[in-house]
């Protein structure tokens, strides 16, 4: 299904769709497998770099299956949008379009912006006759995620949405906010460290920009990337079993449920699932090391995957019990 109805009840109801990256079997059942057991809508999302690393082909019916999966658990009517993120071209667009996905992102907030609005109501044309929803964006992430590069954050300008939202036509609007891709949101000069735990503190995100934005578009669905919060036992426990990951850093929860209870419709999480994923295999690895077989290691992997879900659906979006 697109997004259209979806992001409606959950603008209303003042919950966020969790939008979940996915590039590997594991992460699509954990997905699924969370999204049932809390009877959430869920939208399963590919990146450019999620196509080259699993292949495009691959990954449509992945998603396929999961609508089926979901049923297999128990699901009568799952709630399943097949997402492409940060397209970053009409092209790219188009072919997850024609590929069957009912909803795609065209990214073109690093662009001039009156050349982001002319290729993105480009890609909202042409997806609008298949209805297929498009979420564009406006205003730059801090940050540096493997295909997904920005070298300074610009918030979103609240003057420039109405504009930019009519003129493109687009469905939803990812803006920026002050949250950024990856497992290092701040530098640590932008937080404060707590004393007892000697942990970055990270500054809050802007919500006058936000409650700007809501004002100029009353209702209107509004997304955010970067959101995953970066969770420090995940990083202890990764750092314990041979990772470096200092001053990993990400956005507080509190402040994404907050931001659920806005116009806040769709929440981008990909990093948390990675550090769910590395911290299990790598602490199974270290206590297991005369195993081999991958399954044994991506079990606990899965696992812990899934659990992270169900915690952002139930205690930080809200999305849990929300099927229609
Ligand atoms: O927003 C970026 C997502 O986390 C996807 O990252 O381009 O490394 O797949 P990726
Ligand atoms: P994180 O890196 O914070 O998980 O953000 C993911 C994202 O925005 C995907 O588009
Ligand atoms: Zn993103």
């Amino acid at each position: 299904m697109n997004t259209r109805e979806m992001f409606k009840r959950a603008v209303d109801g003042g919950y966020a769709i969790p939008a979940f990256n996915f590039n590997t079997m594991e992460q699509m059942q954990a997905i699924v497998q969370a999204a049932v057991e809390t009877k959430s809508p869920v939208i399963m999302q590919v990146s450019k770099g999620a196509r080259n690393y699993a292949n495009a082909t691959i990954l449509r019916y992945m998603a396929e299956g999961a609508v089926a999966y979901a049923k297999e658990l128990g699901c009568e009517h799952p709630e399943i949008v097949l997402h492409l993120d940060h397209g970053d071209s009409f092209e790219l667009c188009k072919d997850c379009i024609d590929m069957g996905f009912s909803s795609v992102m065209y990214d073109g907030s690093s662009l001039p912006y009156e050349e982001n609005i002319r290729i993105s109501r480009q890609v909202v044309e042409y997806a609008h006759k298949y209805d297929v929803t498009v979420e564009c964006e406006l205003g730059v992430l801090a940050g540096v995620e493997d295909e997904v590069v920005a070298e300074e954050s610009h918030y979103t300008k609240p003057e420039e949405v109405i504009d930019f939202a009519t003129r493109t036509g687009c469905d939803s609007l990812a803006i920026s906010i002050g949250t950024s891709h990856g497992a290092y949101k701040f530098k640590p000069e932008q937080c404060t460290r707590d004393p007892k735990t000697g942990k970055l503190v990270p500054p809050p995100l802007a919500f006058d920009v936000l409650a700007e934005i809501e004002q100029k578009l009353p209702g209107f669905p509004i997304v955010l990337h970067g959101s995953s919060s970066v969770p420090q036992d995940e990083v202890d426990t990764i750092n314990k079993f041979g990772g470096n990951l200092p001053d990993a850093v990400g956005i507080p929860e509190e402040q994404l449920r907050k931001a659920s209870q806005s116009a806040v419709c769709k929440i981008n999480i990909d990093s948390d699932s990675r550090l769910a994923m590395t911290a299990a295999i790598r602490q199974y690895l270290a206590e297991h090391p005369d195993h081999f077989d991958p399954r044994q290691y991506l079990k606990p992997a899965r696992e812990n995957m899934k659990k992270m879900y169900i915690h952002k659906i139930v205690n930080v979006l809200g999305s849990d019990g929300k099927l229609g």
